[in-house]
């Protein structure tokens, strides 16, 4: 199996090989801003070491006092002097971000943009000359170290810009290496997937309550339930129908629930829901 379920993350030594570097974080939003705190709260880059920019000056004060780094809104500036530049803007703002620090960068600048839709050729393109870009696609729980992200590498990065970016998700959870023709894929899976999960869990929650438990605890019951399943695929290897058999006695309840969602049709919703945000994935870049 080519990414075994069980996989550890990368080792301590590639996150060290972070240590000392500088990076610029060009759109400091949700997404930017979950995976640049998390690299300040473990130490991956220090603070002196790091710029980030918005849009809104008033937000980059904030984030400068937040924070205690530098913060702004001029790209270029930021670029100048960073070893790595992680692109966390909207897909459609990619283009003009990198038009304006193209001066800045060059073959030794590792540019990692995580903008849902938009191919390695078009960061490439518009980042001119030999400048290494690597593709990464996280998701949100990166804010308690369990992301998911899949990443893939531009014809002028190399293994070890692989493995350093690599080493920037692995430190929020796991990372997948994939050819970029997946992309939209985890887009629609993985990154999309946590809201459409969420989904699942309050529901699970509010049949809690319908059945007569408190709101706090059917929650908790829900969301355990979900960790825990999860934990057992991705401990156990084990394929999911066949942990699911496990729980289903003969004649017992969980097999009068399963009937409930195949009528329901949970299972090609759930397929219907990934094939269209996938397909959506493809068109946000395109788009004003
Ligand atoms: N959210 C997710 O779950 C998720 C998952 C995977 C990938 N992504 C990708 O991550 C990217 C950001 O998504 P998001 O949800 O974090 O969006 P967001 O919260 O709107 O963040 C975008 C950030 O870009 C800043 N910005 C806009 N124009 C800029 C410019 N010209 N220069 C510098 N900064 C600029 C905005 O500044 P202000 O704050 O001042 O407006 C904002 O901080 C997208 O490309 C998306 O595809 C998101």
């Amino acid at each position: 199996m080519p990414h075994k379920l069980s996989d550890k993350k990368s080792s301590a030594s590639d996150s060290a090989s972070l240590h000392g570097k500088k990076l610029a974080v060009l759109g400091t939003g949700k997404l930017g801003g979950i995976l640049l705190r998390a690299y300040l709260r473990q130490g991956l880059f220090s603070a002196k070491n790091v710029t980030a920019t918005v849009k809104h000056p008033e937000k980059a004060v904030a984030l400068a006092k937040e924070l205690g780094i530098h913060a702004a809104t001029e790209n270029r500036k930021a670029v100048y002097g960073a070893d790595i530049v992680l692109l966390g803007v909207k897909p459609q703002v990619v283009g003009e971000v990198l038009k304006e620090i193209a001066p800045a960068l060059s073959a030794n600048t590792l540019v990692i943009s995580v903008a849902a839709s938009v191919p390695i050729s078009y960061l490439e393109q518009h980042a001119g000359g030999k400048v290494p870009v690597v593709r990464a696609m996280p998701n949100t729980p990166a804010t308690v170290g369990c992301g998911m992200t899949g990443i893939c590498r531009g014809a002028h990065a190399t293994r070890a810009h692989l493995d350093t970016a690599q080493a920037m998700f692995d430190a929020v959870g796991r990372t997948v290496v994939v050819d970029e023709k997946n992309m939209d894929a985890v887009t629609g899976l993985s990154a999309s997937g946590p809201a459409f999960v969420y989904i699942i869990l309050e529901s699970l929650a509010e049949a809690g309550v319908k059945v007569g438990l408190p709101r706090d605890i059917s929650t908790l019951l829900a969301a355990q339930t979900m960790k825990g399943a999860a934990s057992v695929v991705l401990e156990t290897g084990e394929h999911p129908a066949q942990l699911k058999d496990a729980v289903t006695t003969p004649a017992g309840c969980t097999i009068d629930g399963i009937l409930e969602l195949e009528e329901g049709k949970l299972r090609v919703t759930l397929i219907k829901a990934v094939v269209k945000a996938t397909q959506r994935a493809s068109e946000l870049l395109f788009e004003k």
